[in-house]
């Protein structure tokens, strides 16, 4: 068997682990809020019409902050639809996935499931057919105290006290041709900084985010981030980050180093960050908001073919996947110095872990990974040190086969390490040693672990690939050793002094 070295040591720090990196991502498209999250039919649903399985599966998640409502959608959105009497709302045709939107669901039904959830809402303003009157005013509707219109149309609703949303979208990936009014990079940034300035003038308190580039594959990418901070620097307190993996080329092994490439794009983006805010001699710092990732490239339709809650973007979630995933958290972990929010894109059904039938609920295997981390990931980042075996890949060479992330919280006492082993063959005997600090025990330790990359749960055998409880190992002078099987993800959790 192969072995490992984990250097770990408490004072080792990175930074303060955000809580907003275990966040979520709800649009309007496909079955994400109608027969996800709201299904006002369905024997499964509260007094609200939100379904009650789906809710449990989600706290059971820990979510702590949720985008909405999009997306793509919402650069055709206006929020004045979503709002006021159900029976009164117009049903539209949402141009960003060929859908029938009928409005049933709004920003005040979307904040009532934020509170059932326990959730921060972070909600996005429409830069594409919207204008920054419409941005300013939905700040009104949602934060302002009545006596002004668009707080009294709020209160009229049954809302008299203010929302309080901390958290602001400028826009949805406006540089993406495939945007509803999709803009130039200085005219973006221009209508940006203008919309966040009165979203500011109106409420202070709220913290904005700008688009980034849609991916790092975009011509314009890393100009685009460049050029739009440059403009709105001293308004916006975060930029954003999309990015979707996937094995397109059936090559495991380069799917599973993806953290490489996940790296690579944050360091690019801190380095723009970090060029901008010299290049302003300003004192403002801007984080990143990584507010939509996932696994996605099986090739669902993206189109509803003018149907209301059609099934888009449905993705069937393996081993490999999972396996992704729990990377993309440790990279939060690696990277919380600058990053500071993410969002996972979506919550249910569309792209989504979660599927919902009439009668029930699946939880696809990349389920657990994010339950695991967000559930256990507390205080401050540790910087790990790691000795591993390496795996050959074709698309980063040689990278090494356990991908680490760890954290302590010196409140608590508690840790937790998160450990994958990327190699499809070997088993790694892998030492932990703590430098400094040593836990007084182990807590609690699972394993997601399969021979089969592509295994997946189905409704036939839905618990296929989950995290299993293990034995924990033996502590013995601040060193242990854990059994690491090819394909695994493992999580531990630690008691301190
Ligand atoms: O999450 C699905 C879509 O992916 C979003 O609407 C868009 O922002 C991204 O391209
Ligand atoms: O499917 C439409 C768009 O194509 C998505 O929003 C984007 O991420 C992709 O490039």
């Amino acid at each position: 068997m192969s072995t490992a070295q984990i250097f770990l040591d408490r004072n080792r720090t990175i930074a303060a682990i955000s809580p907003l990196l275990f966040g979520g991502f709800a649009e309007h498209m496909g079955r994400c809020i109608y027969e996800g999250i709201y299904d006002p039919k369905s024997p499964l649903a509260d007094e609200n019409g939100l379904r009650t399985d789906v809710l449990d599966a989600l706290r059971e998640q820990k979510y702590t902050v949720m985008r909405y409502p999009g997306g793509n959608f919402l650069s055709g959105y206006n929020w004045l639809d979503g709002v006021g009497p159900k029976d009164q709302r117009p049903r539209r045709r949402d141009l960003a996935w060929f859908s029938i939107e009928s409005n049933q669901f709004g920003t005040n039904e979307f904040i009532d499931f934020c509170r059932a959830i326990d959730s921060a809402p972070m909600l996005g303003v429409n830069m594409g057919t919207g204008t920054i009157q419409s941005a300013a005013d939905l700040v009104e509707y949602c934060n302002a105290p009545t006596g002004t219109y668009y707080a009294d149309l709020r209160a009229s609703h049954g809302y008299k006290d203010p929302h309080n949303v901390k958290y602001w979208c400028v826009g949805n990936e406006m540089d993406g041709p495939w945007q509803i009014g999709a803009l130039e990079m200085a005219e973006y940034g221009k209508k940006a900084r203008e919309a966040a300035k009165m979203m500011k003038w109106h409420d202070p308190t709220i913290e904005t985010i700008l688009c980034g580039s849609s991916n790092d594959r975009m011509p314009t990418y890393p100009e685009w981030d460049r050029v739009a901070l440059e403009i709105a620097w001293e308004q916006v307190d975060y930029l954003s980050i999309h990015y979707y993996a996937g094995n397109r080329e059936d090559d495991t092994a380069s799917y599973l180093a993806s953290a490489i490439q996940f790296e690579e794009y944050v360091d690019t983006l801190d380095g723009t960050l970090r060029y901008v805010k010299a290049k302003r001699r300003s004192k403002h710092d801007v984080y990143l908001s990584w507010d939509e990732w996932q696994v996605w490239y099986k090739g669902d339709p993206t189109r509803g073919n003018w149907q209301e809650a059609p099934h888009l973007a449905e993705e069937s979630y393996n081993l490999e996947d999972a396996l992704v995933v729990a990377q993309w958290l440790n990279v939060f972990l690696r990277k919380s110095q600058v990053l500071k929010i993410a969002c996972v894109a979506q919550i249910v059904n569309i792209i989504s872990w979660l599927q919902t039938r009439a009668d029930g609920l699946l939880k696809q295997t990349s389920f657990y990974p994010f339950k695991l981390v967000s559930n256990h990931a507390r205080g401050h980042a540790l910087d790990v040190l790691v000795k591993a075996p390496s795996v050959e890949t074709s698309k980063f060479g040689d990278v090494p086969a356990l991908d680490v992330s760890a954290s302590y919280d010196a409140e608590t006492g508690n840790g937790a390490i998160f450990i994958v082993n990327r190699s499809q063959t070997d088993a790694i005997a892998a030492e932990l040693i703590w430098q400094d600090g040593e836990p007084v025990t182990f807590d609690a330790a699972w394993q997601l672990a399969g021979s089969d990359v592509k295994a997946a749960n189905t409704w036939d055998d839905p618990n296929a690939i989950t995290a299993r409880s293990i034995a924990v190992p033996q502590m013995a002078n601040g060193k242990a050793t854990i059994q690491i099987p090819p394909l695994s993800f493992t999580t531990l959790t630690t008691r301190g002094k």
